[in-house]
């Protein structure tokens, strides 16, 4: 094993190489101090390595430049939202062309029914609605589910993640009760009124919460993205579907992480049907869009709702959701990036990345996998978990921020939640390549 006293010495000469070679990052970060919140836009802006976070200039394709000029390899891609490639060149031309007819007008956009109909196509989901982030679209999901069903509560998988979903923050404690996730602040009521949190691959935990008559829906994503990538085991998300059915219950899945498995999410791939579906982040090619499905049965039951005085304070919706800038975005997006073809550039990528990985892990012995789902690949330092409480057990902190800030000042920068890395068509095998070597050395370093 690396010793913590090992990786402490290491990483105070990682951070003097930072901090010499980001000197303009370092003057705003600290100008910022006096009038950002904690010195940043917005609280994961502090989770990179390194004493302060790096400011960007511009991003381009599968790069970034930052503020002293230093290029990255960009791996992170803005945590999904821009999969499709910074400055995507056709989005921007259709998001400038937009800009000059009006972003906002609270009247629908032609765009918008192109859209749903290319969703209905790709997901299967019969209606759609849109908003402003994938935390909306799983938050208005919920507020159907219960109307629909008149039952209060929902499950999620512990350690989840659907954004900023009060509901969803949760983990199972030792006792195996459903409470607030460590990090969550101020949470509105003690999660377990609202909320029963399940492991993810253990389908009696999902009976037992299901049986009791109490469940609304089941919010989940097909394979867990946010505690790192858990792959669903032969068989889970079948029993998963029929448990849903069996008590009647609505079966929501979010693909805004997954939809890296292919051009139509991993649910598709793998032949599962939800009655609803949420995708945000990447479908606006990096400006803030999302959008949710329903079977045409839940349509059919909402549209029942959608009427009369009050609609307007219904909860759902929001005064710039589905704006004429969304539906131009959201249609160039899909016409010209996240096709299949886009995948099949950046899924071989991601493979690339992998293989690069396993193959230092095994030349050094390490205790360390790989994971790849779709364009998607991480490694992690423990066999792969099965669940998440496992994928949390097996975090190293000291060791992930090395390595993360090791990569950084030598041009690549990775998701900072965990060891993942995202591909675009953007990127090229010498990304990847540059990836491996600077891995290696990395590994080379904390072993000697
Ligand atoms: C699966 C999933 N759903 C929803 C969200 C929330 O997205 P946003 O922060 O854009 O609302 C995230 C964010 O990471 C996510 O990973």
């Amino acid at each position: 094993m690396i010793a913590d006293s090992r990786i402490a010495g290491l990483m105070s000469a990682e951070v003097d190489m930072f901090i010499k070679s980001h000197p303009r990052s370092q003057e705003e970060s600290t100008r910022s101090q006096s009038s950002l919140l904690a010195g940043v836009p917005m609280p994961w802006m502090k989770r990179w390595a390194g004493p302060f976070p790096v400011i960007a200039d511009k991003a381009v394709g599968g790069s970034i430049v930052d503020i002293d000029g230093n290029t990255y390899v960009d791996f992170c891609l803005g945590d999904t939202g821009s999969m499709t490639g910074h400055a995507n060149a056709p989005i921007s031309q259709a998001i400038s062309d937009q800009s000059q007819r009006g972003f906002t007008t609270m009247l629908p956009s032609s765009d918008l029914s192109w859209v749903a109909n290319h969703l209905f196509d790709r997901f299967g989901m019969a209606k759609w609605q849109f908003c402003l982030s994938a935390t909306d679209a799983n938050r208005f999901s919920l507020r159907l589910a219960r109307q629909l069903t008149g039952k209060p509560k929902i499950v999620v998988n512990d350690w989840c993640y659907h954004g900023t979903v009060d509901e969803t923050l949760v983990i199972l404690n030792e006792e195996g009760k459903t409470v607030s996730r460590p990090g969550a602040i101020g949470p509105q009521v003690h999660p377990g009124v609202t909320t029963i949190a399940v492991p993810y691959n253990d389908l009696s935990a999902m009976e037992s919460a299901l049986e009791g008559g109490e469940v609304a829906c089941v919010l989940m994503e097909p394979a867990l993205t946010n505690i790192g990538i858990v792959l669903p085991q032969s068989g889970y998300l079948e029993g998963v579907r029929q448990l849903t059915r069996k008590y009647g219950v609505i079966l929501i899945l979010d693909e805004t992480h997954t939809i890296c498995a292919g051009p139509q999410g991993a649910s598709r791939l793998w032949g599962i049907e939800a009655d609803m579906l949420v995708i945000g982040k990447t479908i606006g090619g990096g400006i803030p869009v999302a959008a949710y499905g329903m079977s045409a049965d839940i349509a059919h039951r909402v549209e029942n709702l959608m009427h009369g005085h009050d609609l307007d304070v219904s909860g759902i919706g929001g005064t710039l959701s589905g704006s004429a800038l969304a539906g131009a975005a959201i249609r160039a997006t899909l016409t010209h990036a996240l096709r299949q073809e886009d995948f099949d550039v950046a899924i071989p990528l991601a493979t690339r990345w992998s293989k690069g990985v396993q193959e230092v892990i095994d030349q050094y012995q390490l205790p360390w996998t790989v994971q790849q789902l779709g364009c998607r690949a991480e490694y992690w330092f423990s066999e792969h978990p099965q669940n998440g409480a496992q994928a949390a057990a097996s975090v190293n902190d000291s060791l992930e921020s090395y390595m993360h800030l090791y990569a950084l000042n030598r041009g690549i920068l990775l998701t900072p939640f965990h060891n993942m890395a995202l591909m675009t068509p953007f990127h090229s095998e010498s990304d990847v390549d540059l990836h491996t070597s600077v891995f290696t050395a990395c590994v080379q370093e904390l072993i000697s």
